[in-house]
């Protein structure tokens, strides 16, 4: 079916631009989020009348799709709270995501059992829904920009539907190297290869992760790969390789960093740590990916190699809750508290308290650490970009040093100018760290501007246009 009238511009995410919750008279509320997409779609205007298309996370906005209430310019989803949670968490974030995050312990897991093959039915009919719903949505000619590893069938399933569109897909996280995607039943390992390449052009974050792609699309289904390494041919259409490298927003940041309420987190900081002590600082969200446990023992093996350090210095880190309805979130979280704990009671003094550790969510207190970081610690395993890497130089006040993992995909752009560790070895980020600490002010200044620049390449509604207009090409 194709629509004469209808949207020009869709985009397809599993998380929308607003969630809703029911408050205590049972009237529903609305909660605005931020981010890439959300800025993106506000720099091409009201009046280009684009469509988001999005899930119902919560029993709140499930409710809002019962009463018809929508944001203008979007569409919520509304499916089953069972097949919801199998896709979403079951699928997408307990498989798709350890695999391209290369999370397993696989002398236990994963194991593909019929317990997953009811839960990847549950994934086909998420993205099945999808599809629908841009289908329904989409004018004649229409651009579709979906996004992420929870959408990843939806191309090839919109295109069935609607093969008048342009279709674009996005991938945010990182993609495995062959080997370990193969770990994937075969059939669901082509099944989502074949899903992304419904799309015309199929775009990441780095080359890495774009080359890995490819590189699993000829290992797994027999692609053929053009010569420069940009296209993926597989039964006789071709989909187009891009990259985008989502940068930081820097006259959101310096703005919001600046206003009274990151100046009072300042001083409560600055209260907490101490005036004079250096600041070692993270924020990420608790998620397995982001390496906060090997962190905390980096800096506790810098505290026992240089105790020089002792009293000196203060790891401040930020561990926000995310993805609490998995077993294995909720046990990590406790054991960055334990870590962070025994740190403390083993080191700590009456006046200085090694680690500062918050797990509540505040963006003001987070714009305040990012302002007083001496040393920003970005040690993922596996990370598609990391934007704090990128935001923490664009803030600071007096430079920053970054210790930065190489598997970042930040590291593309800023591995130069920061401390470059492998996330894995802690004496090596335990020695990157006392590095950060003891680099000269003036050097330091140099490689924030640096750091700023490259971090701030692409900015936000940018990245986005030309995710747009590149489906044109
Ligand atoms: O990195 C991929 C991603 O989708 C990001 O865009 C986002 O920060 C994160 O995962 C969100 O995860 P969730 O929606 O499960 O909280």
């Amino acid at each position: 079916m194709v629509k004469s009238a209808g949207a020009r511009i869709l985009v397809a995410s599993n998380r929308g631009p607003v969630t809703y919750s029911v408050d205590e008279t049972g009237a529903l509320r609305s909660r605005r989020g931020g981010g890439g997409l959300v800025s993106g779609l506000s720099a091409i205007g009201d009046d280009a009348g684009a469509v988001w298309v999005c899930a119902a996370l919560s029993d709140g906005d499930r409710e809002a799709v019962r009463q018809g209430v929508a944001e203008p310019g979007s569409r919520m989803i509304a499916i089953a709270p069972d097949v919801f949670e199998a896709a979403y968490n079951g699928i997408a974030n307990s498989v798709l995501w350890f695999v391209h995050h290369l999370l397993y312990q696989t002398p236990l897991e994963p194991v593909f059992d019929e317990d997953f093959r009811a839960q990847w039915a549950s994934f086909e009919a998420y993205n099945t829904a999808f599809a629908d719903a841009l289908a329904e949505e989409a004018a004649e000619g229409a651009h579709v920009l979906v996004q992420d590893y929870h959408l990843s069938l939806v191309p090839a399933l919109l295109r069935e539907r609607r093969p008048d569109l342009r279709i674009g897909h996005f991938t945010h996280t990182p993609w495995a190297p062959p080997d370990y995607y193969r770990m994937l039943p075969d059939d669901v390992a082509a099944q989502v290869l074949e899903g992304i390449l419904g799309a015309d052009r199929a775009a990441f974050l780095t080359r890495r992760w774009a080359d890995a792609f490819a590189a699993c699309c000829v290992a797994v289904l027999g692609a053929e790969l053009s010569e420069d390494g940009h296209a993926v041919t597989y039964r006789g259409r071709t989909t187009r390789l891009g990259v985008h490298g989502l940068g930081a927003d820097p006259d959101f940041l310096r703005e919001r960093a600046h206003r009274s309420d990151v100046a009072d987190r300042i001083a409560t900081l600055r209260a907490e740590t101490g005036a004079e002590r250096k600041l070692i600082v993270r924020v990420d969200r608790t998620e397995l990916s982001k390496n906060i446990v090997r962190g905390l023992l980096a800096y506790r093996q810098l505290l026992d190699e240089h105790p020089e350090w002792r009293g000196r210095v203060v790891h401040v880190a930020f561990a926000y809750p995310s993805r609490q309805d998995l077993a294995v979130y909720r046990e990590y979280t406790a054991e960055v508290g334990r870590v962070a704990e025994a740190i403390n009671a083993d080191y700590g003094t009456a006046d200085w308290q090694p680690v500062l550790l918050k797990v509540d969510d505040d963006f003001a207190r987070s714009l305040a650490a990012y302002r007083l970081a001496d040393v920003a610690l970005v040690n993922p395993i596996r990370d598609g970009m990391n934007l704090v890497a990128k935001e923490v130089p664009v803030v600071s006040d007096r430079g920053v040093a970054l210790v930065l993992s190489r598997e970042a995909g930040a590291f593309a752009e800023l591995g130069d100018d920061a401390f470059v560790v492998n996330p894995y070895d802690i004496r090596a980020t335990a020695a990157a760290l006392h590095s950060a600490l003891t680099l000269p002010a003036s050097d330091r200044a140099d490689r924030t501007k640096r750091l700023a620049a490259a971090a701030t390449a692409l900015p936000p509604a940018r990245w986005f246009l030309d995710q747009l207009h590149a489906l044109d090409d």
